[in-house]
């Protein structure tokens, strides 16, 4: 059983993102019977945070059933603009996200990166947008295989944090995702050591750049690959803080039970 004061009180966030799967109608179902599972196991959010990343047309339904029934669910978005407004077709603002009540958004996932080609210049200046807005972003970072080889473990992760906290200062509230690409949907998830390494890493990062005060109380992630099976693992490391889940978010039992695994894997 994991303290809740362990690693400097930094409460585990487990983050489901959902890409782009379940309309909203499914949206609704799916937080339903997850609040309720989680209701039901007696789970509480002071012990682990949950929190959801449905598409952008869900997050209007979401919203409705959190607040109508006091769920303790988060929930945020996949991406936002970095701009407030304007000329910018299919871009969403950070100022409707914050009309929704996101408490997150996610910025720089390597399929943004590598779908939409977002620089480490965008990722940055949709950092700055979120805080702006005062939504967490949950800035995503991390290497491909072919990093991996040429450079090693963590210096491409490491360049592309330097480069994101580049508009964020000791006051705002961020969280870090680590995400191996070579990890993501492929099943072959990073041993916990190996995110432990770069996790590690990327809070020398922050201390660096922010001071040791937010080095302690902020939140890094592994993503990539993560299971009911090998969350354990990683939340036994003492840099890692919890997962950013993809494909097992959607399997409402799964994702339930990594939510839960200091029941299970402690
Ligand atoms: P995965 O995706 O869990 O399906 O590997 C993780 C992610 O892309 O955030």
């Amino acid at each position: 059983m994991v303290e809740t004061t362990y690693k400097h009180n930094r409460t585990p966030l487990i983050a489901g993102n959902w890409k782009m799967n379940l309309d909203h109608l499914q949206a609704i179902a799916f937080v339903q019977k997850l609040a309720w599972s989680l209701k039901d196991a007696g789970h509480s959010s002071s012990d682990v945070e949950a929190a959801i990343f449905p598409p952008f047309t869900d997050l209007r339904s979401v919203q409705t059933l959190v607040a109508a029934d006091k769920l303790q669910l988060a929930y945020g978005a996949q991406d936002v603009s970095q701009h407030d407004s304007g000329a910018f077709t299919g871009e969403v603002s950070g100022a409707f996200l914050a009309q929704l009540d996101c408490t997150y958004v996610i910025i720089g996932h390597s399929e943004r990166r590598t779908l939409h080609a977002e620089s480490d210049e965008v990722v940055a200046a949709k950092t700055a947008s979120a805080i702006k807005h005062g939504i967490v972003p949950i800035i995503c970072v991390g290497e491909t295989a072919e990093d991996l080889d040429k450079h090693g473990p963590s210096a491409v992760p490491v360049a592309q944090l330097k480069a994101a906290l580049a508009g964020v200062t000791s006051a705002s509230d961020i969280v870090v995702a680590y995400e191996p690409v070579w990890a993501i949907g492929s099943g072959q998830a990073a041993t916990p050591e190996q995110a432990e390494a770069v996790c590690a890493a990327l809070r020398a990062v922050l201390d660096e750049t922010l001071g040791s005060d937010v080095a302690s109380k902020t939140r890094i992630l592994y993503g990539g690959s993560v299971k009911s099976t090998n969350i354990g693992g990683f939340m036994k490391q003492p840099n890692v803080d919890g997962a950013l889940v993809g494909g097992a978010s959607l399997d409402l039992a799964e994702f339930a039970s990594i939510i839960r695994f200091q029941k299970h894997a402690f």
